[in-house]
């Protein structure tokens, strides 16, 4: 059985000026060179830029499959469109629908002519990292958990992702948690090779590098176990690590930073596109080399 070439990109951001450059380019190299299978995970762009994204992405010829990330959830107050649970469970599935782009959320994408199945959650954040790190060494400063306060600052989802009543963030995660668990277990009875896709960071070794905004790295700053505690989750993380020995490859977005590494046999990585400047992994098949080419303005 061939193996696929599978492109991995991720947070496109689209419809930001300071994106444009590197979008327009990323998208024309998957044109004249098309692989066989297409991810993108998660941050394709805000309110109606998301359909701007799935638009772009149609005019390359392959399949895609995708995860949803934050900022495409994100609604105002008077957002016609309802709240974010309501945009991510009902109108970015529709918009794939109409696109016949795979929305892993729904489903694990099932490619048996591969042996391989997709498998992806958006994945949230509730604290469970950095959260107690934070309550042990900044007691006084737990309440910015809750309001997303960094030293300076405040996180954009505190404003911009409203839950309907009765949903929290600790609620989404377990939620999203569930279902990925219950798409796993159906994807490894009919394949013999799983890839998952998260937006937010599947594992802390692929959430923001301690070393790119520490001084120690060994005490993290209280800035740091904040952004921890608003990546990932550990429910998530050890439904992965439980599964690593089926699964080949695990790819994040969200951080704007490269990562790679390994966890057993898996490989791990983070795509790292920033707003200027894009990523786009490319894998002549799952042992294969892993090329990254690069994308930004002249
Ligand atoms: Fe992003
Ligand atoms: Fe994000």
């Amino acid at each position: 059985m061939n193996s696929p070439k599978i492109a991995i990109t991720a947070d496109l951001h689209w419809g930001l000026p300071k994106c444009e450059a590197a979008n327009t380019a990323l998208v024309e190299s998957l044109r004249k060179n098309p692989p066989d299978l297409l991810l993108v995970g998660g941050d394709q762009g805000a309110e109606f830029h998301f359909t701007d994204c799935l638009k772009a992405l149609a005019t390359i010829c392959c399949p895609v499959g995708l995860v949803a990330g934050n900022h495409d959830i994100w609604v105002r107050s008077e957002d016609t469109r309802g709240d974010s649970w309501r945009v991510f469970d009902e109108l970015l599935p529709l918009e794939c629908a109409r696109h016949q782009f795979h929305y892993l959320d729904h489903g694990p994408w099932l490619l048996p002519e591969w042996d391989l199945a997709i498998v992806g959650t958006m994945n949230w954040y509730d604290h469970s990292w950095g959260g107690e790190e934070l309550a042990r060494r900044f007691p006084k400063d737990t309440w910015r958990l809750e309001q997303m306060c960094f030293t300076r600052g405040r996180h954009n989802d505190r404003v911009y992702v409203r839950w309907p009543e009765g949903m929290t963030n600790a609620s989404v995660t377990q939620d999203l948690a569930t279902r990925f668990a219950n798409h796993l277990e159906k994807a490894v009875t009919v394949a013999g090779k799983i890839v998952v896709l998260t937006h937010h960071p599947a594992l802390p070794e692929l959430g923001f590098p301690a070393a790119a905004r520490e001084s120690d790295p060994e005490t993290p700053s209280m800035d740091h176990l904040l952004w921890e505690a608003f990546s990932g989750n550990s429910r998530l993380e050890g439904i992965i690590r439980d599964n690593a020995d089926k699964i080949s490859l695990v790819v994040s977005g969200h951080t704007h930073r490269w990562r790679s590494g390994s966890l057993g046999q898996a490989r791990l990585v983070n795509v790292g596109s920033d707003y200027p400047v894009k990523n786009l992994i490319r894998l002549n098949g799952l042992g294969g080399e892993m090329e990254v080419e690069e994308f930004g303005p002249n």
